[in-house]
Order: C-alpha cells, then sequence, then structure tokens
C-alpha cells in the first residue's frame, strides 16, 4: 500500500503555519458563532437550554432567542450572503440545491492552492507531503462527521450522484442477480432511482417502490410488505429534496436487515440538518455531497460497512487504486483507495473538511434546532396565505417547504421572488414521481441552512402575500 506522507516535523516552517478552517486560533473573533459556540456547547461545560416552542401567528419575532444560536452571526461569515440581486439584499433559500460557502471554506482552498498544492500520496518532496497529510486530514474530518469506525470507510467521490452509481456499478453488479428485487420509495432524487433502474435492466432484476401517504411520509407497512427474500438492497433518503421529509430510516434500515437486504442511505439532503452516526443507523452506505454541506461543488462522500467495501470489486481503473500492475494481472489497492482511480479532487476535499470543522464549530444540535423553528414558523406562516397549499405535511421534516398558490404558475412565483431578491427554486427539483404522487409536475422549494433567519422567512412570506394581494414588489 502507499505510504501517506509523513507530517512535518514539529517547529518546521509548515507547522508553524497558521492554516484556514481548521487552524484558526481558538481566541480569533473573524467567525460570528464561535462567541456563542464557546457559550453554549456542551463541550465548552455548559448545559445546552431546551428551545421554546415557537408562537403561532407571530409574524415578526421569532422565538429562538431562548438557545443562544445567533444566525445573523453567522450569515456574517458567508460573504456570498452580502450581495444585492435586483437592488434587493439576496435571500438564499434555495439550500436544498446547493449551499452557500463560508469565508473558512473560501479561505481554506485559497492557502490550499497557494502553499501546499501537489498530487498526493505519489512523490517524495515536500508539497507532496503537505497535500497528502490535508487530503487524509480532510477524509478523517469526513470519519468523524459521519462517526464511521474508521477512515478507511470513507471514499472521495464527486457527489452523492456518483456515489450512488459507484455502490450500483461496484456492488451492484457483482450482487445483483436476475429476478432479485431492489426497493426504493416514492420520495426518491432521480439519482436514487435511475441508477437502481439501469442495473435492474442490465441484470432482469426488479424496481420495488414503498408508497407514501398523503402528508408525504412512507407507509412502513407497505413498505415491509415489498420485503422478502429476493430483496437484496434498500436505497431511501434520510431527507426528501423536493417535500424535506424525514423517513423512518432507524425502522427501515432494521426491516431491511431482517431480510438480509443491505441498505444505501442517501444524506444529500440530511448532512446539512442534521447529526449522522453511521454506525448507529446501522446503513451499509451512506452518500452525501460535500456542497450541500457548505463545501466546494465537484466533491462528495461514499460510506460503506469495512466488511461491504471489503468484498467489492473497482468500478474505474486508473492510477491511485492498484498496488501492482503487469501487462497479466493487476493487485488493486485495499478501501478506500481501490474506488478512487486517478487525481481525486484534492482541494475541495479539503474545502470539504474546512467545512465540517466550520459545522462543529456552530454544532448540529443547534442548527437542527434553529431550523426546525425557521421551519416550523415559515409553515405556519405560509399556511394563512389564502390558495396556498403546502405539499408534504409529515410530522417529521426538516429544511424544506414546497407548495403551490392557486392562480400562479410555479416559475411565475420563482421569478417574482427572484426580482424581490429571494431565491427558491421552482420546478421537479428531480424528483418528478414524488410531485407526480400529488397530481403535480413543480412545486415552489424554499430550503433552509444554518445561516437563515426569522427575516428571511418573513421576505419570502411577504413577497407571496404581495404576489397574492396583486402588488408588484414589497412595500
Ligand atoms: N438535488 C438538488 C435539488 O434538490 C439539485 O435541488
Amino acid at each position: 500500500m502507499t505510504p501517506v506522507a509523513a507530517k512535518p516535523a514539529a517547529g518546521s516552517p509548515q507547522a508553524r503555519m497558521e492554516i484556514p478552517g481548521s487552524m484558526y486560533p481558538a481566541g480569533a473573533p473573524s467567525f460570528g458563532f464561535l462567541q456563542e459556540t464557546r457559550t453554549i456547547s456542551p463541550s465548552a461545560g455548559q448545559t445546552q437550554p431546551e428551545p421554546a416552542g415557537i408562537e403561532p401567528n407571530v409574524p415578526h419575532e421569532l422565538n429562538l432567542s431562548s438557545y443562544s444560536f445567533d444566525a445573523k452571526a453567522l450569515k456574517r461569515d458567508f460573504p456570498i450572503l452580502r450581495e444585492r440581486v435586483n437592488g434587493r439584499p439576496l435571500v438564499w433559500l434555495d439550500n436544498a440545491a446547493t449551499t452557500q460557502k463560508p469565508q473558512s471554506v473560501i479561505d481554506r482552498l485559497k492557502y490550499f492552492y497557494e502553499h501546499e498544492n501537489s498530487n498526493v500520496h505519489r512523490a517524495a518532496h515536500e508539497l507532496a507531503a503537505r497535500a497528502t497529510d490535508a487530503y487524509e486530514s480532510a477524509r478523517e474530518k469526513v470519519r468523524r462527521f459521519l462517526n464511521a469506525s474508521s477512515a478507511r470507510e470513507i471514499i472521495f467521490v464527486r457527489g452523492a450522484t456518483e456515489g450512488i452509481n459507484l455502490v450500483a456499478q461496484s456492488w451492484g453488479r457483482r450482487n445483483i442477480q436476475k429476478d432479485d428485487e431492489i426497493v426504493i420509495t416514492w420520495l426518491e432524487h432521480h439519482a436514487n432511482i435511475v441508477p437502481w433502474q439501469m442495473l435492474c435492466a442490465e441484470k432482469g432484476a426488479k424496481l420495488r417502490v414503498a408508497p407514501v401517504d398523503s402528508t408525504g411520509q412512507i407507509l412502513l407497512d407497505e413498505y415491509e410488505k415489498l420485503l422478502g427474500p429476493k430483496t437484496r438492497l434498500v436505497a431511501l433518503p434520510q431527507v426528501s429534496n423536493a417535500l424535506g421529509v424525514v423517513p423512518p430510516a432507524v425502522e427501515m434500515i432494521e426491516a431491511a436487515h431482517r431480510h438480509g437486504a443491505k441498505v444505501l442511505l442517501d444524506g444529500a439532503q440530511s448532512v446539512s440538518h442534521m447529526r449522522v452516526d453511521v454506525q448507529s443507523l446501522d446503513c451499509d452506505f451512506f452518500v452525501f455531497s460535500g456542497h450541500k454541506v457548505f463545501a466546494p461543488t465537484g466533491i462528495g462522500v461514499v460510506y460503506g460497512k469495512p466488511e461491504v467495501l471489503e468484498h467489492m470489486p473497482p468500478w474505474q481503473g486508473g492510477g491511485n487504486m492498484i498496488q501492482d500492475v503487469t501487462f497479466e494481472k493487476t493487485v488493486y489497492q485495499a478501501p478506500p483507495q481501490r474506488f478512487e482511480a486517478g487525481t481525486g479532487n484534492i482541494a475541495d476535499a479539503v474545502g470539504l473538511g474546512a467545512a465540517i470543522d466550520y459545522l462543529d464549530r456552530a454544532g448540529m444540535a443547534n442548527i437542527s434546532r434553529h431550523e426546525h423553528g425557521l421551519l416550523v414558523y415559515a409553515t405556519e406562516q405560509l399556511q394563512q396565505i389564502p390558495g396556498l397549499k403546502i405539499i408534504g405535511t409529515a410530522k417529521e421534516k426538516a429544511g424544506v417547504v414546497s407548495f403551490i398558490l392557486d392562480g400562479f404558475r410555479n416559475e411565475e412565483i420563482g421569478d417574482y421572488l427572484n426580482r424581490n431578491g429571494i431565491a427558491v427554486r421552482s420546478g421537479h427539483h428531480c424528483a418528478q414521481p414524488i410531485l407526480r404522487r400529488f397530481g403535480l409536475e413543480s412545486t415552489v422549494r424554499a430550503s433552509l441552512a444554518l445561516y437563515n433567519t426569522g427575516e428571511d422567512i418573513e421576505a419570502l412570506v411577504t413577497a407571496i402575500w404581495n404576489l397574492r394581494l396583486g402588488r408588484t414588489s414589497i412595500a
């Protein structure tokens, strides 16, 4: 196995450098949440107060202060959120499509290219050592972020879509045979449908789909009826991208395992909203995209249980994934390198590590509570607009409110909001089957992140009211 380059000796110039993102001095005031986090973080020895319930019908006051999460301060860490769009301050509510990047991530990328850039694992020089350390340290941060038991369970890919394709092409092609069954749900993003359809078509296997009720929640009984001796894999989202519904992943994974099936959990829409623990979820695979979690585009992750990864063949051949090559035979590396052919997206993996550092400081529990408050508030306020219908009303939701408004086309609503500086997605959200389940081809989707504030929700609600009342711009 190719050795990982050694760390620079203590006291060397590199060891003395301050690397942005992961090594800001503890007292540095650069990041809005640091003060808050030090006050409320359990690790700082403080008890974290329970969030108060959100008072209904309070348009101008969001009752979040009791747990001291200062989203306005966090927002200042994201330079793009200071942009003005169509003469208005930008309100970014398209976080399910992609999240914005904090200054620490931007700085970390710049630092990498200014001080560390090299290919990894392959050379005997100083920059290869720096780049390799930065890359492998990012892998370790991802391991901690997901609570995997070893960094060897973490494979870097381009994003969640590539991750699912990796599992389908490698595990799937080896383990799915004619007449086997793969179970997915009505909630899937196209990325968790199409690779399985392709595999089923190639192998003569069958795709079965667990239905949802009128709130968008999975019908557990119906799901369990789909499981049987032919079920080889279950693939489900931890949070639905189109509706924000959170399926009962733990129960669904347990049920799949009772039938001997493996489980892939699509975390593309969950990682920015909730703490993920792959060991307690007990999923066999977990995938996510860096860009949905404040990191750059083009970097993502596949987690796999070691005993499963060990028996998977490579899905792409090339450099880095080999131990030895002759014209007769190639010996492959162990995971994760076996699945990382070619030069990876080194800088953006390092950027992902910096994004995880940022989330660590903010605290996932704080983020979840804050966003839950915003979601409840947005739901309550939007529901008061005559003719507005929320699609996806399950009790368990995270980060997304999807809606339609009588008498208005969804593109028209998206355009009107854009003219008021508010970014949402209007369309099918790459999840046509679940929208069609509700008789729709599209919705307007507002999606949340840690930097959204009560004022952002108020801007959205006010704009929709104005559109409804026939006004042309926010007063
Ligand atoms: N998957 C992204 C979304 O839901 C692009 O918008």
